[in-house]
């Protein structure tokens, strides 16, 4: 058994997320993190609100509230939604919580007091329309790097490059358009270039690792680390602790990442064990993953390990990210302000968290981007899930039902084509399982869904509805063997959709919940009463589509 942190990008809350920022990083984490939970592992899974920082200040200044206002209201909804969408965290904190904020402060103050925090007055972008500096979101231009037209002032949305506001060739100010002028303020620094040689390490031998996270860190560590500002002139965000920094706050990037550490504190003081965090992240051994977009990467593999170690307490490192690319809707970005997407609240009116699910997972952009479309989405749902799964379950269940008397058949000993069947389904689920240890989760649902194929295959080719008339033995020895293989699909399909197998799990005659990933290699008992079956999932017809369509425009005019 390891020790496990299953981490989830804490979304910005300044509005519901919208399911590219769920397949992104929550959900993703989710399936794993309910997978390790059933091979027995100890896990704690945490993420929160990420609440700070100018896409807050932005939106709020749009909408004429308080920051504060706005994340309070979304903090709530959000964390709902996400129990609506059975996210199993362990805890979903936020990062005005003071346990954060105190946390975050001392982290800083010991950083400055081991010499990694100096001072600098600075020149940076001000807007005098806006009376503000404009760090951040709170300004555009292009970027210095790649020469893309829409960069912002800390991160490149285009190639992913850690920015700083002066670089941006055009800038211009977020709020009003204007042009910004150049004003001196002080800023503290975190020094970067000084933990190079370790980072450099860190990564070149972290072999886990996924292709897209390493090369993009490499190439910034082979680019060179610049000091990173660690304060801004805002109001909103955790007040900088440094002797002379009073009205500055903390870059939300610099705060937010160790929001995973306080949810584990926060988590373990809720069930009075106050120091067991530190068996995890002060532990070597603990295994931490990272499940990101993948324009997070610099932050979770240059950023927060440099955090780390600077600290000089032993925290543990990163073990892996697993790092999405993007989940584009109909061939465009996901825009709220354009109403391009689907976000989570809109998409659980229309069809059951499971079709989503299924539907995010089955497309998770691993290697490339996933267009999203309304057809693609009804495809996954009628072909897998309702053809291949559901009739699969469904042909089988009411076929032990209707002949075996409800019970699973007994037999003495398996015929060799049976025993073949159930030795290709392990193999089966070993290779689900291994994908599944690699983050692989698309590849791993692929997986298990052909399982449910070779499932129908097995039952046309040995065709139980002719042997029961003349041999019923071997009806009951494929029958046997079908109840094995969705015995296989409650278990392997948990992670992925699990009030859906929970279902599946119950209808076989177990009671309670699937607990041990291990009995997808144990085959079913004999003689067990199953319940009356019933189909788990539906097709999407053309009308229903229609129907969910005209649906989501009126949910949107009502808002
Ligand atoms: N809020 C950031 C985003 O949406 C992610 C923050 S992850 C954390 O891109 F590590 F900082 F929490
Ligand atoms: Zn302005």
């Amino acid at each position: 058994m390891s020790k496990w942190l299953i981490c989830a990008a804490w979304p910005y809350i300044n509005a519901v997320p919208h399911l590219g920022t769920l397949i992104g990083s929550v959900l993703s984490a989710d399936v794993i993190a309910r997978y390790l939970r059933l091979k027995g592992e100890e896990v704690v899974f945490v993420s929160g609100s990420d609440e700070h920082g100018t896409p807050i200040e932005v939106e709020a200044i749009k909408l004429k509230i308080s920051p504060k206002e706005l994340t309070d209201k979304y903090h709530q909804l959000v964390k709902k939604l996400f129990e609506r969408w059975n996210i199993s965290f362990d805890n979903y904190s936020r990062t005005e919580n003071p346990i954060h904020v105190d946390f975050v402060r001392r982290f800083y103050l010991k950083l400055y007091e081991r010499g990694y925090i100096y001072e600098k007055e600075i020149e940076m972008p001000f807007c005098s329309q806006c009376q503000m500096f404009l760090p951040d979101r709170f300004i555009e231009g292009e970027c210095p790097y790649c020469h893309y037209k829409g960069a912002r002032g800390d991160q490149c949305d285009s190639c992913g490059r850690l920015l700083e506001p002066t670089r941006l060739i055009n800038p211009r100010c977020n709020i009003c358009g204007g042009k910004p002028i150049i004003k001196r303020t002080k800023h503290w620094f975190f020094d970067l270039p000084k933990l190079a040689n370790e980072l450099y390490k860190y990564v070149e031998n972290n072999e886990k690792l996924p292709p897209n996270a390493r090369n993009m860190s490499l190439a910034m560590l082979r680019e060179g680390l610049k000091p990173r500002a660690i304060t801004r002139d805002n109001k909103w965000g955790i007040p900088a602790p440094f002797p002379g920094s009073e009205g500055k706050t903390i870059y939300v990037w610099m705060e937010a990442v160790l929001g995973y550490i306080t949810a584990t504190i926060e988590f373990f003081n809720r069930r009075g064990e106050e120091n067991r965090w530190k068996e995890f992240w002060l532990n070597e051994d603990t295994k931490s993953v990272y499940f990101i977009g993948k324009d997070n990467i610099p932050f979770h593999t240059i950023i927060f390990p440099a955090l780390l170690i600077a600290s000089g307490e032993n925290y543990v490192l990163p073990w892996t990210v697993s790092s999405t690319e993007y989940l584009l809707f109909r061939g465009e970005k996901f825009s709220k302000s354009r109403r391009v997407g689907i976000w989570i609240d809109e998409a659980l009116e229309l069809f059951p968290v499971d079709y989503w699910r299924f539907s995010l997972l089955i497309n998770r952009p691993e290697n490339k981007d996933f267009n999203f479309t309304w057809e693609a989405f009804k495809e996954s749902v009628n072909s897998h899930l309702n053809d291949t799964i559901g009739n699969f379950i469904h042909r089988t269940l009411t076929f032990i039902y209707k002949n075996f008397g409800s019970k699973i058949p007994k037999v003495n000993n398996l015929f060799e084509e049976d025993e073949k069947e159930v030795n290709k389904v392990k193999g089966m689920v070993q290779k689900a399982e291994k994908l599944l240890d690699d983050f692989k989760i698309r590849e791993s649902l692929i997986t298990i869904v052909s399982i449910a194929a070779e499932g129908n295959r097995y039952l046309n080719e040995r065709a139980p509805w002719d042997l029961i008339k003349t041999n019923r033995d071997k009806a009951a020895q494929v029958m046997y063997v079908a109840a094995y293989i969705v015995k296989v699909l409650a278990v392997t399909l948990y992670p992925f959709i699990p009030t859906s197998a929970q279902k599946i799990w119950n209808m076989l005659g177990y009671e309670g919940v699937t607990r041990d990933w291990g009995e997808a290699y144990i085959l079913p008992k004999a003689g067990q009463q199953i319940k009356k079956p019933k189909p788990v999932f539906k097709k999407i017809s053309d009308e229903d589509l229609k129907n969910a369509l005209q649906k989501l425009e009126e949910i949107r005019q009502r808002n």
